[in-house]
């Protein structure tokens, strides 16, 4: 290559294309840089990453903080080898450890390496605590799966292309049917060790389990004393909207294989996971790497999960993945018979493109021309999967040069076809294609509510928690004010019930004049109650008082499970914990009342991500002060209430549906509303908000509540939902499971 004229795409191509080995077929884009979701090529063309390095690049390119971590190690040092300790390792390895909930790791580079560590690990498990005779040991692997390149990571493949002449293979693997138990029953012999298996199969077109499966396959691999292997080096940290996809099952497994993301996207860093028991089968000697578990890949690996908890990377992935899913699946509706089928989770989708129409690598590649970079999988797959860091904005875009594909490709089969001169005056299938995909993220919740509520009985502001309550200034006027609560209170229940819901009346108890606020006593979901732990000694009293009146609440079927955070760890229910089913995630506040740490009961009990934002004027002292989600998905929000980060993260994902509280309403606690169906229960609604929520089609019903902004609240801290469905009533998660036990 002659390095003295600026060298362009073509050359760049040609010179790899010539010295590199041809075991991959490239897209013709030469990276030259990247930023976060953005690429550029060597002619400065900007593209939009769809693809982030097969999901290493999970946090983004050259994420600062990621690159920051790497360089303070670098001033240190990079590569002890594992002759030695280091002072990054333990302290990776233990946040890894919780975060996953095993009790070792095993450090290696690339994700292949962890798959062979899993693999070893089970053989030897096999032979020394299952006791089964030497050599003899049986991996069952599924059909069509990708656990890497390494020779015996292709013996347990069944794909021709990636095994064709490179046996003699690895002996001890035996095939099911992924997704089918009879196929691992029929399988499953006394000398099976292991269940090998990703939760969702990436490289064979990112195939999700049929429901169940995994559950069932969890109880017999406990039956038959065969550890269960998950390798999620693609599915894990983030990518299918959990820490981990075995989440979505319900399930734990014996072993976890961790890879790609767990670099940050700087450096390649995997992981094997698994309990002591079975971990414990490696000795000094037994197993190694000369760079796993480097002291530079420690420090990065360990900002990668500090990144991935500190920017709710798991919630956005849930909830932009929800977004990108149906904005693709609304393009398959329109550009059949073209897509067969969208699928996926989380920001993993793949778009099934019909054989015989088109190849997934022709639309790829046309995708690239307009600036959006995704791969194809065999030769129908399209895989998008992008940073976790994308937002909506960015969604849009690359959906609509996909939808701009779909309709030229369209119009080139329709040209080819029979019909062509009629097709080419009208082409029927493009123009429908141009509505537009909805701009909703939530279908309308319309289910009734069933509400929970306690009347102002011995109401008064007696002490001063936050910045809205005067006491003296109360008792000026207090008999008034009292007054005004019962007509306010008895107003908003009634309005309620005029709107369809079913209000639960719990009897107020003197000495506690808050506990009319009932949002904050706890926060239910599928049937379960997270308690609230108050920060105040005001409240706390409040605590048995609330589990008294749940316990009661459980006695007559209206609850199933009673559920605290550790102690210490501070909590105040529905209004710091706001649940939004067509995101499927729970936005949490914290900062003012409610402990950050919180999200972990939330995410354990409930099953479900949780995105947390910190909440920095104390005025606005519960998320639901400053931010009111409406059942179509629209956020009222008050931007002064929340960090900068946080601002960014729900400009992120709540994009064009966001609706900016004008001060003066955020002042008289209006942002503090409910929204049932397309009625809108507010204590003050200035005509500038009124304006937008009635061009959304909001019908906007204002009940003065102003003995109860005195203390810093209205209609939705006097409100408490009791029927929120997530996983449904009954859904036991494990995670659950474990926290039960543990508590
Ligand atoms: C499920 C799974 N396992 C293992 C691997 C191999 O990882 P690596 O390419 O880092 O060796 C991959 C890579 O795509 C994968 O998707």
């Amino acid at each position: 290559m002659d390095t003295k004229k600026r060298a362009n795409s073509q050359d760049f191509v040609r010179a790899e294309g010539g010295f590199c080995a041809k075991n991959y077929h490239p897209l013709p884009v030469v990276v030259e840089r990247a930023r976060d979701c953005l690429v550029w090529d060597v002619d400065g063309r900007e593209y939009l990453d769809m693809m982030s390095a097969y999901s290493a690049v999970s946090h983004g390119h050259l994420h600062p903080r990621l690159v920051a971590a790497a360089q303070r190690q670098l001033d240190k040092v990079a590569v002890t080898s594992r002759a030695y300790y280091s002072t990054t390792l333990g302290p990776f390895l233990e946040k890894l450890c919780t975060r996953a909930g095993f009790e070792r790791a095993l450090p290696m580079n690339t994700g292949a390496e962890a798959v062979e560590t899993a693999i070893k690990c089970a053989r030897r498990w096999g032979y020394r605590v299952k006791g089964l005779p030497d050599e003899c040991a049986e991996i069952l692997v599924a059909r069509q799966n990708f656990h890497g390149r390494t020779t015996t990571a292709i013996s347990a493949s069944s794909e021709p292309d990636y095994r064709a002449g490179f046996g003699p293979f690895t002996p001890g693997f035996r095939y099911f049917d992924f997704g089918d138990m009879a196929s691992v029953r029929a399988a499953t012999t006394s000398e099976t060790c292991a269940v090998l298996v990703e939760p969702i199969q990436g490289e064979a077109g990112i195939v999700l389990p049929p429901e169940g499966f995994f559950r069932e396959l969890r109880d017999w691999c406990s039956e038959q004393h065969i550890l269960l292997i998950l390798d999620e080096v693609q599915s894990g940290l983030g990518r299918t909207g959990r820490w981990f996809a075995f989440e979505h099952e319900g399930i734990r497994p014996d072993g976890l294989i961790l890879g790609k993301a767990l670099g940050g996207g700087l450096l390649p860093v995997s992981a094997f996971l698994a309990d002591a028991a079975v971990m414990d089968v490696f000795t000094p000697g037994s197993h190694g790497s000369t760079f796993g578990g480097n002291a530079l890949a420690a420090a990065v690996g360990l900002e990668a999960l500090r990144v991935m908890e500190d920017e709710n990377l798991v919630a956005r992935s849930a909830a932009l993945g929800e977004y990108l899913l149906k904005r693709l699946r609304a393009v398959q509706a329109a550009g059949q018979p073209l897509i067969r089928a969208v699928r996926g989770r989380g920001l993993w989708v793949g778009v099934e493109v019909d054989p015989a129409q088109a190849s997934a690598r022709d639309l790829v590649e046309r995708l690239a021309r307009r600036g959006v970079l995704s791969k194809e999988t065999h030769e129908t797959v399209i895989r998008f999967a992008p940073p976790l860091t994308i937002t909506r904005a960015l969604i849009d875009q690359a959906v609509e040069a996909f939808e701009a594909v779909v309709l030229e490709k369209q119009a080139e089969l329709a040209v080819n076809s029979v019909a062509a001169p009629a097709v080419l005056a009208t082409p029927a299938a493009p123009v429908a294609l141009r509505r537009r995909a909805p701009t909703a993220a939530a279908k309308l919740d319309e289910s009734a509510p069933h509400l929970l509520m306690s009347p102002p009985d011995f109401f008064e502001v007696a002490y001063t928690i936050n910045p809205w309550m005067n006491p003296e200034q109360w008792a000026l006027d207090a008999k008034q004010l009292s007054q005004d609560a019962h007509a306010g209170w008895a107003a908003l229940k009634a309005t309620y019930e005029a709107l369809g819901a079913k209000v639960v009346v719990k009897p107020a108890a003197r000495g506690w004049p808050d506990l009319v606020f009932t949002a904050n006593c706890a926060v239910v979901l599928d049937g379960k109650a997270i308690l609230a732990r108050y920060l105040n000694a005001e409240r706390a009293g409040e605590q048995a008082h609330g589990e008294r009146m749940f316990e009661q609440l459980r006695a007559r079927g209206e609850i199933d499970w009673l559920h605290r955070t550790p102690e210490g760890v501070y909590f105040e229910g529905a209004g710091d914990a706001i649940y939004d089913a067509g995101r499927r995630l729970m936005w949490m506040g914290y900062g003012q009342r409610s402990c950050r740490s919180a999200h972990h009961t939330i995410e354990q009990v409930f099953g479900i991500p949780t995105l947390s934002l910190e909440l920095v004027d104390p005025r606005f002292y519960h998320l639901d002060t400053c931010f009111c989600l409406l059942s179509g998905g629209e956020v009222i929000y008050h931007p002064g209430a929340f960090s900068e980060q946080g601002r960014a993260q729900i400009q992120a994902l709540v994009g064009a549906q966001l609706i900016e509280a004008p001060a003066e309403d955020a002042e008289h606690l209006g942002v503090n509303s409910v929204c049932v169906g397309r009625d809108v229960v507010m204590c003050h609604c200035s005509p500038a908000l009124r304006q937008q929520l009635e061009a959304r089609g909001y019908r906007i019903h204002v009940v003065p509540l102003g003995a109860f902004n005195r203390s810093g609240g209205a209609a939705y801290c006097l409100t408490l939902k009791l029927n929120n469905l997530y996983r449904g009533r009954g859904a036991v998660v494990e995670g659950e499971r474990r926290w039960a036990e543990a508590a």
